[in-house]
């Protein structure tokens, strides 16, 4: 089986230490067998996220089309040509899982209008619209104006393309932005730079971008095992380290009494929160 973090986001935990240990194996020559089980093991956790795709029913055409596009875009070229202020990378993509996650949370809720903070090159902005009735709105707020204009191509290859508008700026004066113009939204997808996720759940909360029976959805609240493991057990490069960030998102939202709140291990860890007054069933 072919190994890869592109199904990861951040890379599990366990498959970089696994990869870690087994380069050391090969490097000090230890016997064969106990190689091949440490195989085994890497086989086993990269088997699991495969089955979950395998069982699933299968992304769009549009969205294996995005998706495929997304990795072979060059990147690389856009930012040393300048288009680009970062380095850009497919593995920022939710990818066709969660993205079929997100779908099916969107047809529970019978969401009408959501709202998107980080939208990449528009893998969970399609997915999502692909589920929203025709007068649905997806809304997502991008920063990169090169990202966002490969995100308007890739969505309007698909019908439901059109169901989505892309704001460019920060998301935090975005969200601003809609919360004056007094919006509301039934769910709420946030996926961008991690330090700014207090911030804007904040935003959302306080202003009532959320409509009163409204779901947020925050990925990433594993943030590569940063938010459960101490930095000795991570097997992160230095400068990916910032276990702070996602561990003081997730207990913000902890300590706030307005919501519930339930982190699903799906991927890099998605956490649902719903207004606890819309949550507790009545007796
Ligand atoms: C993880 S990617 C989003 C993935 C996307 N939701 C998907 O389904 O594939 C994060 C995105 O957030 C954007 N971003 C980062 N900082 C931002 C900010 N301050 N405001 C708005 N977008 C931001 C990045 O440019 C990037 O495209």
């Amino acid at each position: 089986m072919d190994f890869t973090f592109q199904n990861y986001s951040w890379g599990h935990p366990v498959l970089r230490h696994l990869v870690k240990l087994q380069e050391s194996a090969k490097n000090r020559g230890v016997p064969e067998d106990i190689q091949s089980q440490i195989q085994n093991c890497i086989d086993c956790v990269i088997a699991g996220e495969d089955y979950c795709n395998s069982v699933s029913s299968p992304p769009s055409a549009a969205i294996d089309n995005l998706i495929k596009e997304t990795e072979n875009h060059p990147w690389k070229q856009a930012y040393e040509g300048g288009e680009l202020d970062w380095e850009v990378s497919p593995v920022m993509l939710s990818g066709a899982l969660e993205g079929s996650f997100l779908k099916t949370l969107t047809s529970i809720a019978n969401a009408k209008r959501v709202l998107e903070v980080g939208l990449f090159t528009g893998c969970a902005a399609l997915a999502i619209a692909e589920a929203l009735p025709a007068d649905g709105k997806v809304i997502s707020c991008e920063i990169g104006k090169y990202v966002g204009d490969v995100a308007r191509k890739l969505v309007d290859q698909s019908p439901h393309g059109k169901k989505i508008d892309i704001m460019i700026g920060p998301a935090s004066e975005s969200l601003q932005q809609l919360a004056t113009e007094g919006q509301k939204f039934d769910m709420v997808f946030i996926d961008a730079n991690k330090e700014g996720y207090i911030e804007y759940y904040n935003i959302i909360m306080d202003n009532d971008l959320l409509d009163f029976r409204g779901t947020i959805l925050i990925d990433n609240t594993f943030h590569g095992g940063q938010s459960y493991l101490s930095q000795d057990k991570l097997e992160l490069e230095e400068d990916r380290i910032e276990i702070n960030v996602m561990r003081g998102f997730n207990d913000h939202v902890y300590n706030d009494d307005r919501v519930s709140q339930v982190l699903v291990p799906i991927r890099d860890g998605v956490t649902i929160i719903r207004r606890k007054a819309e949550f507790e069933g009545e007796v």
